[in-house]
């Protein structure tokens, strides 16, 4: 089994100081960075656009993840891509188009991913499967860091890796992931752990690097 990817969000660093926060994340073992994007529409919290992407993208070239909390997210995909994100995830619960807006991020040379919230049936990517390069299944209802791992969704990961079969679809998951969670998800078939609060507390670069090598550690065995 390859080893799991750790996807530090950058939700829970010093935004005071973002650039040199993600140049220690990267140092302390960090495999891609977790860029969440709100509106204060599509869930209830603001955070950041594509200016301050676009501002730290020179400060590591590990993958640019960006996940999307935004509705409508079709008229934003091109300047997120322009900002420098590698991979460009909507929420299927955002828009109509599912099949449009994942077509539209591969034809901007990103790779696609959609987001499911925890309430939210895996059988809504059926039809998009091969459209699909990620998807991120939400353990935490989206919009704040520090809330707690919903479990059910520990079914949803088992059933999305069955549907994926094998194509070359990552399974992402993003809320509540700590050296406890982790397992349980990487068992039923997650690649990606995103972790924010668990990651990033301490504040310095031997504790990021402390609790990155734990979820790594208690994933990967
Ligand atoms: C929640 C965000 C997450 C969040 C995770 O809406 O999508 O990426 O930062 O934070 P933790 O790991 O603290 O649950
Ligand atoms: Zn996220």
């Amino acid at each position: 089994m390859s080893r799991t990817i750790i996807a530090p969000s950058v939700l829970s660093a010093d935004f005071s100081k973002l650039g040199d926060e993600v140049e220690t994340i990267v140092r302390a073992g960090a495999d891609w960075i977790h860029l969440d994007v709100m509106d204060g529409h599509f869930v209830p919290n603001i955070t950041f656009g594509p200016p301050v992407i676009k501002a730290i993208r020179n400060r590591t070239d590990k993958v640019f993840d960006c996940h999307l909390m935004i509705t409508p997210a079709d008229p934003y995909l091109a300047a997120f891509a322009d900002a420098g994100c590698d991979v460009i995830t909507v929420h299927a619960e955002a828009g109509p188009h599912l099949d449009r807006s994942l077509q539209a991020i591969r034809n901007l040379g990103k790779k696609a991913g959609v987001s499911l919230n925890p309430s939210t049936p895996e059988s809504v990517i059926e039809y998009v499967l091969d459209r699909l390069d990620l998807v991120l299944l939400m353990t935490v209802n989206p919009g704040f860091g520090g809330q707690a791992f919903i479990p059910s969704v520990v079914e949803k990961v088992k059933r999305v890796k069955a549907m994926i079969g094998d194509r070359p679809i990552d399974i992402e998951i993003d809320g509540g992931v700590t050296p406890e969670t982790a397992p349980l998800v990487a068992a039923a078939g997650a690649n990606v752990l995103v972790a924010g609060s668990a990651v990033f507390k301490g504040g310095s670069e031997a504790s990021y690097r402390a609790n990155i090598e734990a979820i790594r550690t208690a994933s990967d065995g």
